[in-house]
């Protein structure tokens, strides 16, 4: 995507060949600001304070998080320790795991002299294949959102929650990639954003890409989406996902079941994009089963902004003493689901709908 007529990915190898740059999620909308990542410690404090963030990119991440821990110690002590690192630092998005595991499974068979290359290349190929998982989902979804628009003979209302854009990806982004797609061959879009309390992922990061793309949309209170769709203002919700089950129950952001639920209500299509690399095989319960990172609760507590003067402030909202909770994800049951959308296409959300897709997961019988 770019910035400033700049192309940029969220995450790419640094020129020195040794470490990776990424842009610091944690100063957007008002400073676009690189860090760099030398070191296994520098990859697993990004993924922990939400530099990097997003299911597909914090994946991308702990891969390179691998590799710049093989430079380090490349002894298969030394491997464990790093994933026993990475795989701490956020507990709910499945791609994590997923990625550890891969180049994990890679490595182990080599000599440790030639863990790194091999690890950093590996890391490269995940981030690849990634931006043609994203491009193909928002093929796939584009034709959604054309055949919506083309339906109802004027351009359509899209809610989306949390960022699912490039900015949670390498490039693209899940929910964001139809409606880029469609943007693009010229189907009138318009996107209702939800801020997405307590982080305001929506109100800054998803807004910060619209606007960059030129997409119409409008940054909405999380508690107007239901209004809205009562009033025949949103004809479709297109979501990201941190885990969905091998059933079709969909983990993402925290408020995305309210969402669901309103848009079964008002008879709205109620969509989630993600790739492969989401989908967790081993679980078919997702509300009992996929664990939800609680966070710290001064992201409900307390809201950091912008003042008048450049300067930035973070202020007290809630009546001090008060505890709060913050939970950051829900799980919105695969029987709200209208589809899922993958870069193989779209799924129903069921145990068959999903291996009609990926046929290699069916278990031997
Ligand atoms: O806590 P975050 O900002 O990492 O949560 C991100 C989301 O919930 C996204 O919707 C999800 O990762 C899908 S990303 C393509």
């Amino acid at each position: 995507m770019k910035i400033d007529g700049k192309p940029y990915r969220t995450i790419w190898p640094a020129a020195d060949g040794l470490s990776v740059a990424v842009i610091d999620q944690t100063r957007l909308p008002f400073a676009f600001e690189l860090r760099r990542l030398a070191a296994l410690d520098d990859a697993a404090e990004a993924i922990r304070t939400m530099i990097v963030r997003g299911a597909p990119l914090i994946g991308v991440t702990a891969a390179y998080g691998l590799a710049l821990a093989m430079r380090e110690d490349a002894s298969d002590a030394g491997l464990d320790r790093a994933i026993e690192t990475l795989a701490a630092t956020r507990p709910t998005a499945i791609n994590l795991r997923w990625a550890l595991n891969r180049v994990a499974a890679t490595l182990r068979p080599l000599p440790s002299q030639a863990r790194f290359a091999h690890a950093f290349a590996e890391a490269g190929r995940i981030a690849e294949e990634d931006v043609a998982s994203c491009r193909a989902i928002g093929a796939h979804g584009g034709h959604i959102l054309g055949d919506l628009a083309r339906d109802k003979g004027r351009p359509i209302n899209v809610l989306t929650h949390c960022n699912a854009g490039w900015l949670a990806t390498v490039d693209w982004g899940t929910a964001l990639a139809p409606i880029y797609a469609a943007h693009d061959t010229g189907v009138p879009v318009h996107v209702f954003v939800d801020e997405t309390r307590p982080r305001n992922q929506g109100a800054a990061l998803t807004a910060f890409e619209l606007n960059a793309h030129g997409v119409p949309h409008t940054v909405i209170a999380d508690n107007a989406g239901g209004h809205l769709m009562q009033h025949g203002g949103i004809d479709a919700c297109i979501v990201g996902s941190d885990r969905t089950t091998a059933s079709g129950d969909v983990c993402n952001k925290i408020g995305t079941y309210l969402k669901a639920l309103a848009a079964r209500d008002n008879g709205v299509p109620f969509y989630a994009a993600l790739p492969f690399s989401t989908i967790d095989w081993s679980l078919d319960d997702g509300v009992a089963e996929i664990p939800i990172e609680e966070r710290d609760g001064r992201e409900v507590s307390h809201l950091t902004g912008r003042l008048p003067d450049g300067g930035f402030a973070t202020i007290e909202v809630v009546s001090p003493g008060s505890p709060v909770a913050n939970p950051a994800f829900d799980v919105t049951p695969a029987r709200l689901v209208t589809g899922i959308i993958t870069e193989r296409g779209v799924a129903e959300p069921s145990r068959e709908g999903l291996l009609a897709l990926y046929p290699e997961h069916r278990r031997a019988a």
